[in-house]
């Protein structure tokens, strides 16, 4: 079972390049991260999620780790991110570090010693095949960068090879079981990556393609489960507060392997994305659910989403994300009213809510050149706006140092404008937040009944006592529905209840208690 701080979290997402940057140099750093715990606090976030911050060559924005155990110069030092850890503890905030298991760097020195001709330590902690010209068929692979006769297969971008975890199905000479010494020596690897933060006081990882690790794996990820169960051991008996959040989006597989949370992530397809992306499942016409009058259908997301969560929710937590680094954020579609609508329903549904940075601001996407391995999604990955001072607020270096463009459309929101703004998307966020700590039903696992998901009418559902409704369209919608004794506790909009109808006005969102 996850653990017991994980109820009441609600994480925030750092994309340290971009967040604050305290020395000038353009790029966000960890100072910049303790600079502003107390904004984050005052959202009522009370864990990060920092995107890697490790050594790297920044190919693909960190997730191509040099090495594992050392900050990237650039953000800060070691000691840096321990006074994170503690600054951040003293405040009731946990912080979660970025892993990646499934590849390194190329210019990890595992990954160096590995490419030798002569026979190492490392030899086999990649996959490799056993002669130069021999492709490793069904993966991506290089050939011909390496003084060893092999070529080696890729976790992701060409910078990236895959680390050897072992096959689940052995079907080439070459491929190692996952009983193989180097594949347990990779697993052990890992572990050991893992101690060393969770001993200076990091609160557990979210864990990038964490379904990723064993190749030739069966549909149910059999092999790469019984590691992470075998992670999950050691945790439980070393570091037992420890969270860890997968990008997996198979909540049912991910929590029986052991996992707390399993992020919903929203690729094309998936019902989360029908909430506030629909032009990803589209050609033309966008019916997001939360888009106001697109004729959207709240079913389309919980014929998955229920299914996973009435699998697992005595297992662990599915994670809801109002963005992250990989995905357009949702300002580029929703405008603020409706983003008001969208975040008040994904912070009152169960499992554990993620807020990427700036989205609390309604940021925008920006169109711009790819950077370290961003293309599209560099867009939402820009300098966080502070205020309208210099850089937005952001860093007091050079502009053309910035590690990439703030916006600079003369409305851009900012955090100084929007908490001198009243009616805010910012405020919102605080207030439903403050609501979901206060109310014991709104957390993680408080319980979950659809009321009404039928089309033309509201979208009622129950937590615990509570019922909320939410009606994104212009019209006001109706639902017949007893709640008699009861009263509205928070609400965006209009609502009322009479004579066993629950009428929710055009873009309201309802709490009755
Ligand atoms: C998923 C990460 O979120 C993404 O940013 C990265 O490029 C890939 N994994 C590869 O590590």
């Amino acid at each position: 079972m996850a653990a017991k701080w994980l109820n009441d979290a609600v994480f925030y997402e750092i994309y340290p390049q971009s967040f604050y940057d305290t020395n000038g140099d353009g790029i966000g750093d960890i100072q910049g991260i303790i600079a502003k715990l107390d904004y984050i606090k005052g959202l009522g976030c009370n864990a990060l999620w920092i995107n890697p911050c490790f050594d790297s060559p920044f190919k693909d924005a960190g997730y191509d780790v040099r090495d594992y155990k050392k900050v990237a110069p650039r953000y800060g030092t070691n000691d840096d991110l321990v006074e994170l850890f503690n600054v951040a503890h003293e405040k009731g905030i946990r912080v979660l570090l970025d892993l990646v298991p499934g590849h390194t760097s190329e210019e990890h020195e595992w990954f160096r010693m590995s490419q030798k001709a002569e026979k190492n330590e490392y030899s086999d902690r990649f996959i490799w095949t056993d002669f130069c010209f021999a492709a490793a068929p069904g993966f991506p692979y290089i050939g011909g960068e390496s003084e060893r006769s092999g070529t080696y297969v890729l976790n992701f971008f060409k910078c990236q090879p895959a680390l050897n975890y072992g096959f689940f199905k052995v079907d080439q000479p070459w491929q190692k079981p996952m009983n193989h010494p180097a594949a347990i020596a990779t697993r052990e690897a890992i572990k050991d990556i893992m101690r060393f933060w969770l001993s200076r006081g990091c609160d557990g990882f979210r864990v990038d393609m964490a379904s990723s690790l064993v190749k030739n794996d069966d549909e149910k990820k059999t092999g790469t489960s019984r590691i992470w169960r075998d992670v999950r051991r050691m945790l439980d008996l070393e570091f037992p507060e420890a969270a860890m959040v997968s990008e997996w989006s198979n909540p049912s597989l991910a929590l029986r392997a052991g996992y707390d949370c399993d992020f919903y992530l929203n690729e094309p397809g998936s019902g989360y994305s029908t909430l506030m992306r629909d032009y990803y499942n589209h050609d033309s016409e966008d019916h997001s659910y939360f888009k106001k009058d697109a004729g959207g259908d709240i079913n389309r997301f919980l014929d998955q989403y229920l299914d996973w969560y009435n699998d697992t929710k005595d297992l662990g937590y599915i994670s809801l994300i109002t963005c992250n680094h990989d995905t357009i954020r949702p300002r580029y579609n929703l405008d603020e009213s409706e983003l008001k609508l969208a975040y008040a329903t994904i912070f009152t549904l169960p499992g554990v809510p993620f807020l990427y940075y700036g989205d609390e601001i309604g940021m925008r996407y920006q169109e711009l050149p790819t950077k370290e391995g961003g293309y599209y999604r560099t867009g939402s990955r820009t300098p966080m706006q502070w205020d309208n001072s210099k850089n937005r607020g952001f860093s007091a270096g050079n502009k053309e140092d910035l590690y990439l463009p703030v916006d600079e459309s003369e409305d851009a929101p900012t955090v100084a404008g929007c908490e001198a703004d009243p009616d805010s998307l910012l405020h919102t966020v605080k207030e439903i937040l403050a609501l979901r700590h206060s109310k014991t039903d709104l957390q993680a696992a408080g319980d979950l009944q659809i009321v009404c998901s039928e089309a033309g009418k509201p979208f009622v559902y129950r937590r615990g006592s509570l019922t909320i409704a939410v009606n994104p369209d212009s019209n006001e919608k109706e639902v017949t529905l007893d709640l008699s004794g009861h009263s509205i506790l928070w609400q965006i909009g209009t609502a009322g209840c009479e004579d066993g109808v629950l009428k929710v006005g055009g873009q309201s969102f309802v709490i009755f208690e």
